[in-house]
């Protein structure tokens, strides 16, 4: 199966001792064990609602990435690291915007007001209609499996998932897909080809997981068949062809109302590892260098995949 991985980012915009940034910090402390995490700063999208603050954001940065790891973030097994330094995130948004029906959008302006935003500021621009699917983007690209959020994110969740359906719906089948995956097919025998074509019928009629299991398992067995049949032969199972960005789930943080069960910015540990790092900005910079380097990497798999199906590869 595949790995486990979650994304999630917060935004500098000097937020950190309120609304539900405890919780989700809470919550990354706890999923920092069981998962691979990427965890980052939402800069690009703090711009979003805080073009005209820009000293806001350069303050935050720094103080927000030392409170994660203060408050017990870890760096040895999380990647942390800042959106703009992943220009791969900008050109995924790119991309994917050539594929977004406006009325998806348009939908999310309606009830946009959860985003901090200031009453009296004008957020009529092109940057703050398109945040949702800059944070698609954001999560895509890692092909995340689960994306820890609060409740008034889970619109945002649903739309990754849409978006990255109708991606995988208008890009996932290569040219002639049917066709070859039929000649794979043949490739099985007879009676396995058989065995193959009942066992896709009787799930495709039925939806059961333990034969399309079993079906599974027959095509992962067959040494002799490439990399790239046993893929068509495995996607045309459930009748589409291939996925090549992964509908994220989402992990819903619930709120607690106990502040006691939060970390303790006032505990000595707290104030120890914020001096650490206060004193040592060298650390704090090796460690953002280190996680971006690390999401470049796992971006830029992405990014060539995406260019390849998407006709831009050159
Ligand atoms: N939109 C989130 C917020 O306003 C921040 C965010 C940006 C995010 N990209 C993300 C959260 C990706 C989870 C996953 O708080």
């Amino acid at each position: 199966m595949a790995i486990e991985r979650i994304v999630s980012g917060i935004r500098p915009i000097g937020n950190s001792h309120l609304g539900d940034y405890d919780e989700v910090l809470k919550n990354w402390i706890e999923l920092q064990h069981e998962y691979e995490c990427f965890f980052f700063v939402a800069d690009w999208q703090a711009l979003t609602t805080h073009y005209d603050s820009p000293e806001i954001i350069e303050e935050s940065v720094l103080e927000m990435v030392i409170d994660w790891l203060a408050a017990g973030v870890d760096p040895a097994q999380v990647t942390i690291f800042i959106q703009s330094k992943v220009p791969e995130h900008a050109e995924l948004y790119t991309l994917l915007s050539m594929i977004t029906p406006l009325s998806w959008m348009e939908k999310f302006s309606a009830h946009k007001d959860q985003q901090g935003k200031p009453p009296s500021k004008d957020l009529s621009t092109y940057g703050f209609l398109g945040y949702p699917l800059l944070q698609s983007a954001d999560i895509l690209i890692y092909r995340a499996t689960q994306v820890p959020v609060c409740k008034n994110q889970l619109p945002h969740i649903e739309f990754t998932r849409d978006v990255a359906r109708r991606f995988n719906h208008l890009y996932g089948k290569e040219k002639g897909y049917e066709v070859k995956a039929e000649e794979a097919i043949k490739k099985l025998g007879s009676k396995k080809g058989h065995l193959y074509r009942d066992l896709k019928k009787s799930y495709q009629e039925g939806g059961d997981e333990q034969v399309l299991e079993s079906a599974q398992s027959l095509v992962e067995e067959q040494q002799s068949l490439s990399h790239g049949d046993k893929e068509r032969l495995l996607g045309f199972l459930e009748g589409g062809g291939k996925i090549i960005l992964p509908e994220p789930e989402f992990h819903l943080i619930k709120k607690n109302d106990s502040s006691e069960n939060l970390f303790d910015r006032n505990s000595s540990d707290y104030k120890q590892k914020k001096q650490q790092y206060l004193d040592n900005p060298d650390l704090i910079r090796s460690v953002m260098a280190h996680g971006c380097e690390k999401a470049r990497k796992v971006a830029k798999d992405t990014m060539r995949d995406i260019r390849e199906v998407m006709g831009i590869n050159f």
